[in-house]
């Protein structure tokens, strides 16, 4: 018999928690794990680097179609800077049927010995995987997340301002949202968690019931 794997779904906006939330959800019940947003960043900063314009439907599109995992090895993905291009990126409709298959395909073919696999991302539960076990939107307000982000980013540069990294949190939610390509929403059967007054456990705390009432689990 044919045991249908396992598939968590994780939408929602930037700086939410849902990296995290998914990589202890992944752990915890043991599952694979996609962060799609590498994907987007992927093309982005490969974008970037080919010296071509994220803003040019054409020319992402033309990157989307070659693109790999392996092909950003070792780069840093995870600039402002690779963001926005990858927000940009993200709209054009191209873009996103050349990565949609690579995605499917991971959902529904865990390595052996997994149950199953968690992806996140903005879409997952509306497009990518409309049959998903479960689905999960994690959300929080924009300025808690935009203290979230900076928090992380000033490490790096300290100079950086609460009010831009606030600015670009805005401008990405609209663009990400506004989209007529798939945009990011919570699917009508998602579970909606709002992580504006949790921490990372309390977060966690409440995607476990959700999951094990979901899957019959503990
Ligand atoms: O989650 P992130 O910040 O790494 O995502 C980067 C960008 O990629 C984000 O602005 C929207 C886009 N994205 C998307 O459109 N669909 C996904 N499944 C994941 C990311």
């Amino acid at each position: 018999p044919v045991i249908k794997p396992i598939v968590i779904a994780v939408d929602g906006p930037a700086a939410s928690g849902k990296g995290t939330v998914s990589r202890r959800i992944a752990h915890f019940y043991d599952l694979e794990y996609l962060d799609t947003g590498r994907l987007y960043r992927g093309v982005g900063w490969l974008v970037l680097a080919s010296g071509l314009d994220p803003r040019n439907p054409d020319e992402a599109a033309s990157i989307a179609e070659t693109f790999t995992l392996p092909l950003i090895d070792g780069a840093d993905i995870r600039t402002p800077e690779v963001g926005r291009a990858a927000s940009h990126v993200a709209a054009v409709p191209a873009v996103r049927a050349a990565l949609l298959q690579f995605q499917r395909d991971f959902a529904f073919n865990p390595p052996a010995g997994r149950a199953g696999t968690v992806l996140d991302g903005r879409d997952i539960g509306t497009v990518i995987c409309p049959d998903a076990t479960v689905k999960l939107f994690i959300d929080a307000s924009a300025e808690e997340r935009a203290k979230r982000r900076w928090k992380e980013l000033s490490l790096q540069d300290p100079s950086i301002a609460l009010e831009s990294v606030l600015d670009d949190i805005r401008r990405r939610d609209r663009r990400d949202a506004s989209r007529a390509a798939a945009p990011m929403k919570a699917a009508q059967d998602a579970h909606l968690i709002d992580t504006t007054n949790l921490d990372i456990d309390g977060a966690f705390a409440a995607v476990r019931r959700v999951i094990d009432r979901a899957t019959g689990g503990a």
